[in-house]
């Protein structure tokens, strides 16, 4: 896959931040993601791929931009069919409540190599690449926490455990104070609380629990990209969830996801912008003179190569940008 690819995405996720941002604490997180899709939507127009959108905003009759199965792209002869994972801001509810952890995601690979996963709930445990291999979904809390503690060499009280706080993960937060271990919850925001993982920095050792399973796809590209590990388990709550399982021609609805299973290959590429401040991406600051910063991420799995990219933008030269 051509590396150049890499930049054109972060303008992608910048585009989605710049517009998105407008609307931190406004209270209306609907039109936080509107504004994070037309943005998105308008860069993608401009790259030369073959892009068809498999984690989006949602079928074709949900959502009138991003929808799954949306071409995506001006095609050339010799573009590459790609497979396009998008989530123009993971944390709407954040950006209208004028809260942290909101970002904007987009992973490419070669047409096939993206899970299609279905817009339901996903079990997860992901971990940074010195506990990779050595944890399971299929383990007990208690025995992925002592794994972990022995391939990073610290105490379980020394751990710290995070996922996204919701009454449904009572029963875990429980058994993890039970372990010892530290915990750190947040309102929203999973793809970046997998990411964080990866960093020694955040602070944070291991992501638990349940959230989206469209997330669960785009942190397995970005985990696959630095090495990290993540674990998925569907996790459907209504019939009709379980029906579109079905549709889909998953045989083994609650089969454990793999990273190969979530993403195969090695030729993938992710970039993320922050729209307000996270662990490892700042939120867009406006500043003087019609000037706002963006700080992003982008990697690819095939190097290894993470490279983080903060922008100054003239929006006095991007009337799009500019309110
Ligand atoms: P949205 O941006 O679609 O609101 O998703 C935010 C998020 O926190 C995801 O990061 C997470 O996977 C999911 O919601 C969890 O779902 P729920 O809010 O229903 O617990």
């Amino acid at each position: 896959m051509d590396r150049n690819l890499a930049l054109n995405l972060v303008r992608v996720t910048e585009a989605a931040a710049l517009q998105s941002a407008r609307y931190l604490g406004r209270g209306d997180k609907n039109k936080a993601d509107e504004a994070a899709v037309n943005g998105m939507r308008k860069m993608f127009d401009t790259l030369a791929i073959d892009g068809v959108v498999v984690i989006g905003e949602g079928e074709m009759d949900e959502a009138p931009m991003l929808y799954i199965g949306e071409q995506i792209g001006k095609a050339t002869r010799d573009s590459i069919k790609l497979d396009i994972a998008v989530d123009p801001l993971d944390g709407t509810t954040a950006v209208a409540k004028g809260l942290s952890n909101a970002i904007s995601v987009v992973a490419v690979a070669p047409r096939g190599c993206l899970l299609h996963a279905p817009d339901m709930y996903m079990d997860k445990i992901a971990v940074g690449p010195k506990a990779a291999g050595k944890i399971s979904l299929d383990e007990t809390v208690e025995t992925n926490l002592k794994s972990l503690s022995k391939a990073l060499n610290k105490n379980i009280s020394d751990i710290t455990v995070t996922m996204l706080d919701r009454p449904r993960h009572k029963e875990l937060i429980q058994r993890v104070r039970e372990a010892g271990a530290r915990i750190k919850l947040f309102q929203d925001g999973d793809v970046a609380a997998a990411i964080a993982t990866c960093f020694e920095d955040s602070g944070v050792d291991i992501l638990m629990g349940t959230g989206g399973a469209p997330e669960g796809v785009l942190a397995a590209a970005a985990l696959k990209c630095l090495g990290g590990e993540i674990q998925g388990r569907l996790h459907p709550i209504k019939e009709e969830e379980i029906e579109r399982c079905k549709a889909m021609g998953l045989d083994d609805i609650y089969g454990l996801l793999t990273m190969d299973h979530l993403v195969r290959g090695k030729e993938i590429i992710f970039a993320a912008t922050g729209i307000s401040n996270e662990e490892l991406l700042k939120g867009v600051v406006y500043y003087e003179n019609y000037m706002a910063k963006t700080y992003s991420v982008v990697m690819r799995a095939e190097t290894g190569t993470v490279r983080f990219i903060e922008a100054i933008h003239r929006l006095d030269k991007k009337p799009e940008y500019a309110k």
